[in-house]
């Protein structure tokens, strides 16, 4: 059914969001905003945000227009929620007299895009022309299997070809910018098809709604992925590639004694893929870029503490402690991180290919906590620490600390940083340097009772004779 859009501007303008919200959810001023408890998700804290003219709920992601809260909440079809709200508003929804093409192509929503695409792109695989995208995937460990089941595609030649077999089906390139598969030019006018000569990763909310594309080229080209750019379907800050297969796999009913598997936060698409066909199936991807605060609470809402991996190399390393740096204003006491570095120059698409499920399930099991990894990735590189190191790496671990904002949990952190720190340096006297750098040897189990008082007498009196 089509509903003429400026109708539905008006309608949106004319009904407060505040109000219609207000009635199911108690709500707070923040800011120049408002918040509440989400309706959506059992939580105590609100994380559930009311703009002007749209919510978002930072615990679980849902967010929307007015009409999709009416929709969301009260389970009603898109002309149920504009009837009852209109109705509110002492408006009439205009009678459907333009049964024109053009009014439905209007109607069809950004999904229909996505699926139209969708359905293109993975049949093209199959197709003489996607030949070299499925041998690309099959060559590259994946199964057949594998391939369908995450909808892996071919997108094609570009240069309209898209646009054209779109077209046919109702759909117009302005429209299929606004779903992300058209690059713009200044003027904000579709400018040619984003996706071509790629094998296509359909990325879907965690509800398995599609909502963007990744593509990868084959062989070696630059930029080696591409992701669909932010639409009012996918915003890469909040979504993980893989989490709607993760959290089915993590919920699922399983037979008594079977544990279910581990939510594991990995870099990229094929290592989500790969994973997936090894058994892991609890693995997820962020987009491209650094986890954000917004991906972590998500994350959080499936298990309590996720494994993030890292390559061991610095970059890894580097990669790690920013993670931990995002993580730790929110952390408590049931949401908290472990951590994976892997072997160096591997991912998990090479180590699982290379070494085997059997291994790659050790290093996942080998997880460390947070706490553990934090002081190791701080202190790591420090070799032969002198007064003015050590002090630094204190300045940074109980810095580190002063970031959780929980703040039994703060403390318990800062004990604990400090007692590895007394732990690994006190033993080895000054001048003489740590354990092995990363390593877990000097970063033992805290030593009982506070070290403080010796230390100090030591770092006094070796001031003193000096
Ligand atoms: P990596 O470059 O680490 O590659 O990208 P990878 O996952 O090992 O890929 P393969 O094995 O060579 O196929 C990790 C993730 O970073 C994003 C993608 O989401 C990718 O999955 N990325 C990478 C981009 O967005 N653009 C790029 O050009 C490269
Ligand atoms: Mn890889």
């Amino acid at each position: 059914m089509a509903i003429d859009a400026g109708f539905l501007d008006e309608l949106r303008a004319r009904t407060p969001i505040t109000s219609v919200i207000g009635r199911r959810v108690k709500l707070t001023r923040s800011g120049r905003n408002w918040k509440g408890c989400c309706p959506f998700h059992g939580e105590k804290t609100p994380s559930f945000y009311v703009y002007d003219d749209h919510f978002h709920c930072f615990g679980c992601g849902v967010h929307g227009d007015v009409i999709s809260f009416v929709m969301q909440s009260e389970g009603r079809s898109f002309p149920e929620a504009v009837e009852e709200l209109a109705s509110a508003a002492g408006l009439e929804v205009p009678a459907q007299t333009r049964e024109s093409r053009e009014a439905v192509v209007h109607a069809r929503s950004l999904e229909d895009v996505l699926n139209a695409t969708q359905a293109l792109w993975a049949q093209a695989l199959y197709q003489p022309e996607g030949r070299a995208g499925l041998d690309y995937l099959l060559g590259r460990g994946l199964t057949r299997e594998t391939i369908a089941s995450f909808g892996l595609g071919w997108a094609g030649e570009g240069r309209g070809a898209l646009a054209a077999v779109l077209e046919r089906e109702g759909i117009t390139p302005v429209q299929m910018a606004e779903a992300g598969l058209m690059r713009l030019d200044e003027d904000g006018r579709p400018k040619g098809e984003l996706f071509w000569g790629r094998v296509t990763f359909p990325i879907r909310d965690r509800k398995g709604r599609l909502v963007s594309f990744g593509g990868r080229i084959l062989g070696d080209g630059q930029p080696k992925y591409l992701n669909g750019p932010e639409t009012a379907l996918f915003s890469k800050r909040r979504l993980l590639f893989g989490l709607d297969r993760a959290r089915a796999a993590i919920r699922a009913p399983r037979p008594k004694g079977v544990s279910a598997p581990d939510l594991v936060v990995v870099e990229g698409y094929m290592d989500v893929i790969a994973l997936h066909q090894a058994g892991f199936t609890g693995a997820v991807a962020p987009l491209g870029t650094a986890l954000t605060p917004e991906q972590l609470e998500v994350l959080w809402q499936v298990d309590r503490a996720p494994i993030l991996c890292f390559d061991g190399d610095a970059a890894g390393r580097r990669a790690a402690v920013k993670a931990a740096q995002t993580a730790l204003p929110l952390l408590k006491a049931d949401h908290t991180l472990r951590f994976c570095l892997l072997p160096e120059g591997e991912d998990p698409d090479s180590l699982v290919r290379g070494r085997g499920a059997q291994a790659v399930a050790g290093l996942f099991g080998g997880a460390r906590g947070l706490s553990d990894v934090l002081f190791d990735l701080l202190a790591g590189g420090m070799v032969q620490p002198g007064p003015e190191e050590r002090a630094a790496l204190r300045h940074k671990l109980t810095e580190s600390a002063a970031l959780i904002a929980d703040k039994a949990l703060a403390s318990e952190y800062r004990r604990t940083l400090l007692d590895h720190f007394f732990t690994r340096f006190r033993s080895s006297g000054r001048g003489k340097g740590g354990g092995a750098p990363g390593g877990r040897g000097g970063a033992g189990r805290p030593r009982p009772g506070p070290p403080h008082l010796s230390y100090w007498i030591r770092r006094v009196s070796g001031i003193v004779c000096c």
